[in-house]
């Protein structure tokens, strides 16, 4: 949607796209994970650019396939995704750069990793070393429920092999923001931070999702902080990157926790994150493709990125049963309505279309997002586009920018 935008972009193909990236390029019928299908695809076509979006063929190594096909590839190489895939190598990559972050242990065998919790009761956030979408993080309320969730894991194989390695860390309390930096092997740009909403249910209650939504910027972590918190969590992790002889290119997003002791690092992706991204795109007022093309070049220290004052916010329909199990293929209706008088954009992710009816195809379907002045506004403009959309079997939290709509409040009295 914000590349079509760029005076620079002639054309876009997404692979495999939705019914949404059809309205804004040509949808082509490749994985997201079939790399050899990808670069053939790029050189058949002569494409200049290409933009991984989720993980997992970044952590596959598109990136480098890309290279060494000559094709230019706005995302990390194998060796960087790391980063995202594999929570072990973040964390003793942060400890040696010195990035702040709780404190942590990794382990293979259940027995340990139970002594190990018995002997830390702070200790009681689990987490899967590798890919588990969103989904791989127990944060137990108590002793019991952390060794569950080890048994879980490491016993019972839950998350597979993504699940062999686990991490337990220390639970940190505090508020959380995500911090995204272009960033082109040796320089890092901020790009924006934004509020994610992680838990299934209002008041942050339920499992961990994907994200049932985002707003930027987030009160505690306003624009002009953002230079100051990229010297802290990005900077050095590039600077380390770089020594080990493997330059970051791409989206570099720090996920923090805002504690009393200062920021801490709970996560690192290595792409744009959903639904961060859309409210971010809607403050974006630079051209996308010259940024992305620029880091690209290595030329990003001659780049600016200029955000709109303004808050955006999003809220996500989601499928109802997610993130556990749910119904695919339900009818979906009313987003030009919702989108009318261009008061919210809708960005659609799970839901495709059959000759005329739009069906959901996932778990997440689709992100009404608005702009507006300040978060409230936002979020008022967001709620009313998204009671428009009628999805049966389908649900959204309601309180999405309520801890920054509470602490502005606060600094008003
Ligand atoms: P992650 O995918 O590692 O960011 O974890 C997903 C979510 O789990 C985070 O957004 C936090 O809400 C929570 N979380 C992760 N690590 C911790 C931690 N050490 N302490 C408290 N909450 C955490
Ligand atoms: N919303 C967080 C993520 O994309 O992983």
């Amino acid at each position: 949607w914000k590349l079509a935008q760029s005076p620079s972009v002639d054309k876009i193909w997404i692979a495999p796209g939705n019914a949404g990236t059809a309205k804004t390029g040509e949808n082509v019928a490749l994985a997201a994970d079939d790399i050899e299908g990808l670069v053939a695809f790029a050189r058949e076509n002569g494409v200049d650019l290409v933009v991984p979006g989720p993980e997992l063929p970044l952590t596959l190594g598109i990136s480098d396939a890309m290279q060494e096909a000559g094709i230019a590839c706005f995302g990390p190489d194998k060796y960087c995704a790391q980063l995202e895939g594999s929570k072990s190598f973040a964390r003793e990559l942060m400890a040696e750069a010195g990035v702040p972050g709780p404190e942590c242990s990794a382990f293979t065998d259940a027995a340990s990793a139970r002594d190990y919790i018995n002997s830390h009761p702070r200790g009681l956030v689990i987490k899967a070393d590798g890919l588990a979408q969103g989904k791989g993080v127990i944060v137990a309320e108590n002793v019991a429920a952390a060794i569950a969730a080890v048994n879980e894991m490491l016993q019972e194989k839950k998350f597979g092999a993504a699940g062999a390695k686990i991490l337990i860390e220390e639970k940190l309390e505090g508020e959380e923001a995500s911090l995204l930096c272009v960033c082109d092997g040796e320089t890092a740009l901020p790009l924006a931070a934004a509020q994610d909403h992680k838990a299934a249910f209002d008041h942050d209650l339920g499992p961990n999702t994907g994200g049932m939504g985002a707003y930027s910027p987030p009160p505690m972590l306003p624009d002009d902080q953002l230079e100051q918190m990229t010297d802290l969590v990005i900077r050095p992790v590039l600077r380390k990157l770089s020594e080990r002889g493997h330059p970051f290119r791409g989206i570099l997003y720090a996920g923090l926790m805002l504690t009393r002791q200062g920021p801490k690092v709970l996560e690192y992706n290595v792409r744009f994150g959903d639904p961060e991204c859309q409210p971010i795109m809607l403050r974006l007022e630079s051209d996308l493709a010259g940024t992305l093309n620029s880091a690209c070049a290595g030329e990003l220290s001659q780049e600016r990125i200029l955000l709109k004052p303004d808050t955006a916010l999003g809220v996500v329909l989601a499928a109802d049963g997610y993130p556990d199990d749910y119904e695919k293929g339900q009818p979906i209706t009313g987003i030009a309505d919702a989108e009318s008088g261009g008061s919210a954009t809708v960005f659609i992710a799970g839901a495709g279309t059959d000759g005329q009816t739009l069906r959901s195809s996932g778990g997440r379907v689709l992100c009404v997002t608005a702009l507006a002045k300040n978060l409230p506004q936002a979020q008022d403009l967001a709620y009313k586009g998204l009671k428009k959309i009628k999805m049966p079997k389908s649900r959204f939290r309601r309180d999405i920018g309520y801890k920054g709509i509470a602490r502005l409040a606060r600094a008003w009295r």
